[in-house]
C-alpha cells in the first residue's frame, strides 16, 4: 500500500480546504505527516521516527500484528449485522450485561439513557472540566465544551474537580475524599430543594481532560452512597482509563478499593486499539429496566464479528504481553524520573499519576501554583523537534500528559525524561527577557521580530528562545546571542533587552 499519495504540502493545503477547520491538527503550526506506525513509534513520510507518548487509543501498540491478522481473518470470513447470532460477541464476557456499540460517544449516550430509564430521573451531576464526547447529549454534560457554547442546562449540576493540587481542598486537607464528596452531596440537596431528581453521577475514573487527576481516597464510594440514596446511579467513564492502563488493576475505578463498584461502566478507546468499537456494562437490573421500556435497542454494526474479533485480540495481547505489568514497571520508573526532574526544575509543580497515566504540571512559581501554559506549549513544541510526540491537558493546558501505548519501554521513558531535562535546562529562562513590539515564532528556532519603527528582523538560531505575548524569553547564553544577532544597541528601536542579572 502506498505510504502517500500527495506531497505533504499538498495534503496540508487540501486538508485546509476540504476538512472543517474546527477539526484541528496536532502541531497545527507545523504539522507532522505520519504514514505508518508500529508499537510506540510513528514514522513520517521521510521515514523519520517519532516516539508516541499520547496515543492511548492504540493501547497495545500501533498496528499490532496479532490484531491485524485476526481482523483480516475475520473480515475474510464474515462481517455482519449484530442481530445475527455469532460467538464473538459473547466470548470473554463473564458477568454483568453488555451492550456493544461502534463509538465511544455512543457508549456514554447509551449510559445516559440507561440511567434515566432505570431511575426515571432526569438530572446529571458531572465534574468540572469533564469531557464525555461530542454528541449533543454529551456536550450538555461536558463543562469543558458547554462553557464555550450555550452554557449549562438546568438538569446538569457541576461538582468541583477533586484536584488536590489546584482545587478547593488540597493535599494538606485531612480527608479530601470526604470533603469533595460532600460537594456532590450539597449539589444533590440543592437539586432536591428545586424539586429536581438525580439520575446519575457521571465521571471519568481518572479525569484526563481535567488534567490527569487522581481521585482522593474514599471519594467514589462516598459519592456512590449519596447518589444511590437519592435514587440515582454511578456511571464510570473508562473510555480513556480502562483495560489496564493503571497497571495494578484492569479498571481505574478499582483504585478506589474493593468496596466500590459503579452501576454503569462505559468503555471505548483501548477496546479496539483504534478500530471503532465501544461497550457499556451494567447490572441486570438496569438492563432489565431498559428492556422493559419495550423499545428495541439495536445498533447495526456495534459488536459485529470483526470488531469483536479485534476486541478479543486486544484482551489476548494485554494478557500475553503482560502489558499491565509493563504499565506498573515503566509507569513507576517514568514517574520516579519525573519526580527527580521536579527536584531540579522549579517549573515542575506537580507529578501525579498511576501506571501509564501520568501528568506533569508546570507552574510559573510553586507558591502561587499559577499554571505555566506557555511554557508547557513550548516544551511540547521542543519535544516534537526531538521527535517525541507529547501534548497538554488540564483547564489551563499546563499539564504534560503521558498516555502512551502500553508497550512503552524503560528506554523510552528515559529518553523522554532526558529530553525534558535538557529542554528545561536550556530554557532556564528565569529572569532574562527581551521586550519586543511584536514577535512571531516561525517554528523551529526562527523568530520574526518586529519593532515599532517597522524594522523587521529574522532572528535565526536563537536556540531555545521562548516567546510569550510581547516578550521574548531567552536563556542567559541566548540573551547574548540575540543581542549580537540583532546588532542593535540596547533599548534602541523599541527593542529592550534586560541583562542577565536583571538590570536594564
Ligand atoms: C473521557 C472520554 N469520554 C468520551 C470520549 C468520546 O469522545 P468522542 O466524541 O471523541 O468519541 C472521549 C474522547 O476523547 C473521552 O476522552
Amino acid at each position: 500500500m502506498a505510504l502517500e499519495v500527495f506531497h505533504k504540502d499538498e495534503t496540508l493545503q487540501m486538508r485546509r480546504k476540504l476538512i472543517g477547520q474546527s477539526c484541528r491538527l496536532f502541531f497545527s503550526r507545523d504539522p507532522v505527516k505520519i504514514v505508518r506506525a508500529r508499537g510506540q513509534y510513528l514514522y513520517d513520510e521521510n521515514g523519520m521516527q517519532y516516539l508516541d507518548c499520547i496515543s492511548n487509543v492504540q493501547h497495545v501498540g500501533h498496528c499490532h500484528p496479532s490484531l491485524t491478522q485476526d481482523a483480516a481473518a475475520q473480515m475474510d470470513l464474515l462481517n455482519s449485522n449484530t442481530r445475527f447470532l455469532h460467538d464473538n460477541i459473547v466470548l470473554n464476557i463473564l458477568q454483568n450485561l453488555f451492550f456493544f456499540l461502534q463509538c465511544f460517544y455512543e457508549a456514554n449516550d447509551l449510559a445516559l439513557r440507561l440511567a434515566r430509564q432505570y431511575t426515571r430521573h432526569q438530572d446529571v451531576i458531572v465534574l468540572d472540566h469533564a469531557y464525555h464526547g461530542h454528541l449533543t447529549s454529551l456536550i450538555d454534560i461536558s463543562p469543558y465544551k458547554f462553557r464555550k457554547l450555550e452554557g449549562q442546562k438546568e438538569w446538569v449540576h457541576v461538582a468541583p474537580l477533586p484536584d488536590t493540587y489546584h482545587g478547593i481542598y488540597r493535599e494538606d486537607h485531612p480527608d479530601p475524599g470526604q470533603a469533595y464528596a460532600d460537594t456532590v452531596k450539597s449539589l444533590i440537596d440543592e437539586a432536591h430543594k428545586k424539586g429536581r431528581k438525580i439520575s446519575s453521577f457521571f465521571a471519568e475514573s481518572l479525569p484526563s481532560v481535567g488534567g490527569q487527576i487522581i481521585f482522593p481516597t474514599g471519594y467514589c464510594k462516598r459519592i456512590a452512597e449519596y447518589v444511590r440514596e437519592a435514587g440515582g446511579v454511578y456511571v464510570a467513564d473508562e473510555i480513556q482509563t480502562g483495560f489496564g492502563r493503571v497497571g495494578s488493576h484492569f479498571w481505574a475505578f478499582q483504585l478506589q478499593g474493593e468496596d466500590f463498584c459503579p452501576d454503569i461502566v462505559t468503555m471505548g478507546k483501548p477496546i479496539g486499539n483504534g478500530h471503532p468499537i465501544a461497550c457499556v456494562a451494567t447490572t441486570e437490573e438496569i438492563a432489565a429496566a431498559f428492556t422493559a421500556s419495550g423499545v428495541e435497542y439495536f445498533n447495526t454494526f456495534g459488536g459485529n464479528p470483526v470488531s469483536c474479533a479485534i476486541g478479543l485480540a486486544v484482551l489476548d495481547v494485554i494478557e500475553k504481553e503482560d502489558l499491565r505489568g509493563n504499565a506498573v514497571r515503566v509507569g513507576g520508573h517514568l514517574k520516579q524520573l519525573l519526580l527527580q526532574l521536579q527536584t531540579k526544575h522549579p517549573l515542575i509543580g506537580d507529578v501525579r499519576g498511576v501506571g501509564l497515566f501520568i501528568g506533569m504540571e508546570l507552574v510559573k512559581d510553586r507558591a502561587s501554583r499559577k499554571p505555566a501554559t506557555e511554557e508547557a506549549a513550548h516544551l511540547v513544541r521542543r519535544l516534537k523537534e526531538e521527535r517525541i510526540v507529547m501534548s497538554t491537558d488540564g483547564p489551563w493546558d499546563s499539564v504534560i500528559k503521558f498516555k502512551p501505548p502500553m508497550c512503552f519501554s524503560i528506554e523510552d521513558a528515559e529518553r523522554v525524561c532526558t529530553c525534558i531535562d535538557q529542554i528545561l535546562r536550556e530554557s532556564a529562562i528565569s529572569h532574562q527577557y527581551v521586550q519586543i513590539v511584536t514577535s512571531l515564532a516561525l517554528g523551529g528556532t526562527r523568530i520574526l521580530v518586529v519593532l515599532e519603527s517597522g524594522i523587521v528582523f529574522l532572528v535565526c538560531r536563537v536556540d531555545y528562545a521562548f516567546w510569550q505575548k510581547q516578550e521574548l524569553w531567552v536563556s542567559p547564553c541566548d540573551y547574548n546571542k540575540l543581542h549580537s544577532c540583532c546588532q542593535l544597541p540596547r533599548q534602541s528601536h523599541g527593542l529592550h533587552i534586560s541583562s542577565p542579572d536583571g538590570t536594564k
